[in-house]
């Protein structure tokens, strides 16, 4: 019998390790994932026969099998849940538009490279493949490059299998399961057609510089669902490499729960059927670089709050979140109920990390309006501050107010997102946390 390992962590080797994990994968780990953390080093430590923190960190910083080590760690702290068809409005809009659009302007080159960053074991590359088989019937005069890379050797390995337990296909429809699958002892077993449409790699989005002359000029880059577990400054430095790995023409696809605003000011959201996916601005906005800047700091401050915020807006997009904020202040000492100034001061705050501030900003918007979306940020906060109650409340309440008001759309800081699309991510939210919740009780 081993000595046992200490089950609790201490503030100082939480944040040893969380600190560590995060440089090298960019898995953030906040309050509410301590008790996932030290689960993983717990199960790694006994298989290593070790008993104190400490020795597990000295191994996984300095031991000479350090690389394979963290490799086998991440086995464990990676989320890996994924289906088939997930999102599926997501496929549709590849099948109708961005296929199509892309086959016929490579219709010379005839090759087309589609990138599944993070795609865990495998359902979204090889639901990507199906699509491709629809839409490119003389697939054979083509040259299509699908390639799903991730952190998680696992994950890799069941991809390469290719064999599937039932829930992986709830989304998958009849026709796909008849053709690419056959069913093996209650297991699904992806077709070699397909399998052999899909290569993968084992890939850290956070390492940079991408090797660009081979992540280079993808047509198309999923990453769904990848970043949630990041801090911003990571994800704004993977959302950096995709804009140079994307192709000038093409689309790239995040979750549902993902928006780029003020994470960057290089791509555009598209509105694709029920889908949207991000384009260069340079392509959605040809003329933009010719546009005039946004007005320099106000001399006479005649602008009225409204236009104040318009400005606020360009300088926050580009990331001027100094300048955006003093406009915002602007605006507020013409109108100090002026609702739209505290959200976008909130926004910004949150792209900053500033969350304290940000909340504070949120909640000033609701005593002034009742507002779905203030809600929704106000929860993600509570949410990634480890606060999983009142995180739920404010999930409930945006949940309620959508039921009660049935807003037609989400105003000035909607995006143009449909209000049902957004209703469908609280619910997804709230359906998460409520897990979270139930997993810390248990
Ligand atoms: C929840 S799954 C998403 C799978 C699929 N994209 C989807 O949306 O269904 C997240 C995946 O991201 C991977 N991941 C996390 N950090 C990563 C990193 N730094 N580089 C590459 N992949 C990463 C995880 O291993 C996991 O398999």
């Amino acid at each position: 019998m081993y000595p046992k390992i200490r089950p609790d962590l201490s503030d100082e080797e939480f944040a040893l390790f969380g600190d560590f994990i995060e440089r090298n994968s960019g898995l953030h780990f906040g309050e509410e994932r301590r008790d996932a953390l030290r689960i993983a080093l717990v199960s790694r430590m006994s298989a290593l026969e070790l008993t104190e923190y400490r020795e597990y960190y000295e191994r996984l910083t300095w031991g000479p099998d350090r690389e394979a080590e963290f490799r086998r760690l991440l086995d464990i702290l990676t989320v890996n849940e994924t289906w088939f068809f997930r999102d599926r409005a997501q496929f549709e809009a590849l099948r109708s538009h961005v296929l199509p659009e892309i086959a016929r302007h490579k219709r010379d080159t005839r090759t087309i490279r589609i990138w599944s960053a993070g795609c865990s074991t495998g359902e979204e590359p090889y639901s990507i493949a199906m699509v491709v088989r629809d839409v490119l019937p003389d697939l054979g005069r083509w040259k299509v490059e699908i390639l799903g890379t991730d952190v998680s050797e696992r994950a890799l390995r069941d991809a390469r299998r290719g064999v599937y337990r039932p829930r992986s296909l709830k989304e998958l429809e009849e026709r796909y399961r008849r053709r690419y699958f056959e069913e093996r002892g209650g297991l699904f077993h992806v077709s070699e057609e397909i399998k052999g449409m899909v290569r993968f790699e084992y890939f850290n989005l956070i390492f940079e510089p991408y090797p660009l002359s081979k992540m280079k000029g993808w047509d198309i880059i999923f990453c769904r669902n990848v970043t949630i577990y990041f801090k911003l400054r990571s994800t704004k430095r993977v959302i950096h490499n995709f804009y140079l790995s994307l192709d000038d023409l093409g689309y790239l696809f995040v979750g549902y729960s993902e928006n780029l605003r003020f994470l960057t000011d290089k791509f555009r959201p598209v509105w694709l059927g029920d889908a949207w996916a991000y384009r260069k601005r340079e392509v959605v906005e040809p003329r933009m670089a010719e546009r005039p800047k946004p007005k320099p700091p106000l001399q006479d401050a005649g602008e009225s709050p409204d236009e104040l915020i318009c400005l606020a807006e360009g300088h926050a997009d580009a990331g001027r979140h100094g300048e955006a904020l003093r406009l915002c202040e602007e605006a507020l000492k013409k109108d100090p109920t002026y609702a739209d100034a505290h959200f976008l001061k909130g926004l910004i705050y949150k792209a900053m990390g500033e969350t304290g501030r940000a909340s504070e900003e949120f909640r000033r918007v609701l005593l002034l309006r009742p507002d779905v979306l203030a809600r929704m940020y106000l929860g993600d906060i509570y949410r990634e501050g480890g606060l999983l109650g009142p995180a739920a409340r404010e999930y409930e309440m945006a949940l309620r107010e959508f039921e009660e008001h049935r807003p037609r759309d989400l105003g000035r800081f909607g995006d143009g997102y449909p209000p049902e699309l957004v209703y469908r991510i609280c619910q997804e939210k709230l359906k998460g946390v409520r897990r979270a919740m139930a997993g810390r009780n248990a």
